[in-house]
């Protein structure tokens, strides 16, 4: 097995942003990746100084995205940024994830991925013509119990999928924090930067995602019901979703919703076949609940010898030590070396490097938010998801 440490650069992730601090912790976890190079904010000065806090050289902390990609393209091939990591808010992710891979560097974008399904198909084409990895970060994916569910689902193991059910709730948008110049809300609630969708794109689309990646099942056509409960909020804060599935009897209900008072990141996942169901809860990561047809529930652990080997490829201590958010999106990072490092040998990745959510995976996020959208401006319509 490889040890090769690659090196990356961030775009955006400055020092008091939220997720870029994840993306570090994530990455570094396995010692497989070293952050050399950043554009950390959208000035020169803070970009520094973040550049600064975080530990990376002055001489490769770069005023603006654009300077860097140029300047890190121009370094001798050793020496460069194998991939760069974009977790800036979501209207500065096409820009730069499209110039890092015409400058051939790999990417790892956070979700959603672009604004319009437009850009993302454009990424998804230059990535496939450049042959590079890109990568979007639906960090849930990485949970061990997850793929544990994902395995039961997509081997029968649950009969026929019926019913699938995924909620993601949070409350800290309940009031009109954006107009106390709390800039997470700020942009999240602008149209302009956040895009088509307020909770849909922000956390609908992990919810899309992980119905996705668990069942197998592609939606047909959704039907979604929209709510923006604070007053003058451009962007819903809270919405609804009935989906009927492709060549499949099930029906899916999706809840997302940021005016849950109480709630912090309240997630959770349950599918129900004719055979059998199961219940994947954020709060309790490391436990997969799953019922047979007769008899009690059990509740499978984490660290189990009955867990499917893409479960203990996802898993690094032994049950009983808890492992969390951190360690679930340091198995996407692991992968996305593990994809490069087979792309660079010419195989197709396997292990944690295949089940990297990818840029098509980003393709159908923003296509999810648009039909929703769409959905809702029409009365609630039924709608085609093409
Ligand atoms: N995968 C997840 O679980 C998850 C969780 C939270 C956020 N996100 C996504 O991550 C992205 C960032 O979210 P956040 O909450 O960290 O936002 P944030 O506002 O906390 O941080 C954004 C960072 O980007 C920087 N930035 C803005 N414009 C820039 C530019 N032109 N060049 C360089 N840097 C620039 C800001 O200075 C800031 O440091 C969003 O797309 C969001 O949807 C994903």
């Amino acid at each position: 097995m490889s040890t090769a440490v690659m090196n990356y650069a961030m775009i955006g992730g400055g020092k008091d942003s939220f997720i870029g601090g994840v993306h570090r912790k994530a990455a570094a976890l396995d010692g497989r990746t070293r952050l050399v190079a950043g554009a950390f904010s959208s000035t020169p000065e803070r970009s520094l100084e973040s550049a600064r806090a975080i530990g990376v050289p002055e001489d490769r902390a770069y005023g603006s995205w654009r300077e860097m990609l140029s300047a890190e393209a121009d370094r001798e091939k050793h020496g460069r940024v194998d991939f760069v990591s974009i977790v800036t808010p979501n209207h500065m992710h096409f820009a730069p994830a499209k110039a890092a891979l015409e400058a051939g560097f790999h990417v790892v974008c956070d979700k959603p991925f672009t604004l319009t399904p437009g850009e993302a198909e454009e990424l998804i084409a230059l990535a496939d013509a450049r042959n590079l990895v890109c990568a979007v970060t639906y960090n849930y994916t990485g949970f061990p119990m997850i793929r544990h569910a994902a395995e039961l689902c997509r081997t029968g193991q649950l009969g026929t999928i019926r019913k699938v059910f995924v909620e993601y709730h949070q409350g800290w948008l309940a009031t009109a924090l954006e107009s106390t110049g709390m800039k997470q809300a700020a942009w999240r609630t602008d149209p302009a930067k956040a895009g088509l969708g307020g909770s849909l794109g922000d956390i609908g689309t992990h919810a899309e995602n992980l119905i996705s990646f668990v069942t197998g099942l592609e939606i047909e056509s959704l039907c979604a019901d929209l709510t923006s409960f604070v007053h003058g909020r451009e962007l819903d804060d809270d919405a609804a979703v009935l989906i009927r599935f492709a060549d499949s009897i099930a029906k899916g209900v999706l809840t997302c919703s940021q005016v849950c008072v109480g709630e912090g990141n309240a997630l959770s996942l349950r599918v129900y076949g004719d055979a059998g169901g199961l219940t994947w809860r954020l709060g309790s990561p490391d436990n997969l609940v799953v019922a047979p047809l007769e008899g009690d529930p059990i509740t499978l652990t984490r660290g189990g010898d009955q867990l499917c080997d893409r479960a203990k490829l996802a898993t690094r201590l032994p049950p009983g030590h808890p492992e969390g958010f951190i360690e679930a999106f340091a198995n996407i990072y692991l992968g996305v070396v593990e994809a490069i490092e087979a792309k660079r040998s010419g195989c197709e990745p396997t292990g944690l490097g295949a089940e990297i959510p990818t840029a098509t995976d980003g393709l159908r996020g923003v296509r999810f938010v648009e039909t929703c959208v769409e959905s809702a401006r029409e009365g609630n319509r039924w709608v085609e998801f093409s």
